[in-house]
């Protein structure tokens, strides 16, 4: 395996909206020496995101952007540019980003779904999941691009559905398998891991 130390690693920016429990799982794998990738800055929709005191904590610049506005996009647009970033990690990110937005990171943007792709894209998807008695569900990781949750998949984990399983006790399963499956795209991406 590929060893990347600091300078060497990919500028990376995770975008969020809310709690952040992926932003904090891949700041935490960032800092590994094994990780090809190094968080030089979190943007947040949404000024009272939690996942917010995550960045404060650890250092990390961030920036609340008002994603109705043009003027704050391309302003955006121009900072990642300027701070050299080469990998956008949406984690829980509500927003839709334009086409424009997507096309100036064209292959470069990548999200995290919990669901087993194409299968059930867009929110709530455990609720769905269960009413349609689904014996399997589980998470994926897929480039951005103008569909939503309908880019090019990286990797992604099965899970089994219990009988007993609930919306909370699936999200906390699910969850569990995102917070490695997220690293283990990237390192696929970046070092054919
Ligand atoms: C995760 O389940 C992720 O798959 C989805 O939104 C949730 C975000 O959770 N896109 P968190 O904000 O990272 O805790």
């Amino acid at each position: 395996m590929v060893k990347l130390i600091g300078v060497n690693k990919i500028n990376t920016s995770v975008f969020i909206s809310g709690r952040g429990t992926n932003l904090k799982n891949l700041i935490e794998f960032s800092k590994k020496n094994s990780s090809p990738i190094k968080i030089n800055m979190v943007i947040s929709n949404n000024k009272k995101a939690y996942g917010i005191r995550y960045a404060k904590k650890n250092k990390i610049k961030f920036k609340i952007i008002n994603f109705s506005k043009k003027s704050e996009i391309n302003n955006l647009l121009k900072i990642l540019n300027y701070n050299n970033i080469k990998l956008i990690c949406l984690a829980g990110f509500l927003k839709i980003l334009s086409k424009d937005f997507i096309k100036s990171f064209k292959g470069k943007i990548i999200n995290i779904h919990p669901s087993l792709l194409p299968r059930y894209k867009g929110l709530n998807t455990h609720e769905r999941v269960l009413e349609n008695n689904e014996k399997f569900t589980g998470c994926s990781v897929h480039f951005v691009n103008e569909k939503l949750d309908g880019g090019k998949i990286i990797l992604q984990k099965k899970i089994k559905i219990f009988k007993n399983d609930n919306i909370k006790s699936l999200k906390i399963r699910v969850l569990k398998e995102e917070y490695k499956l997220y690293p283990k795209s990237i390192k696929k991406i970046f070092t054919n891991y």
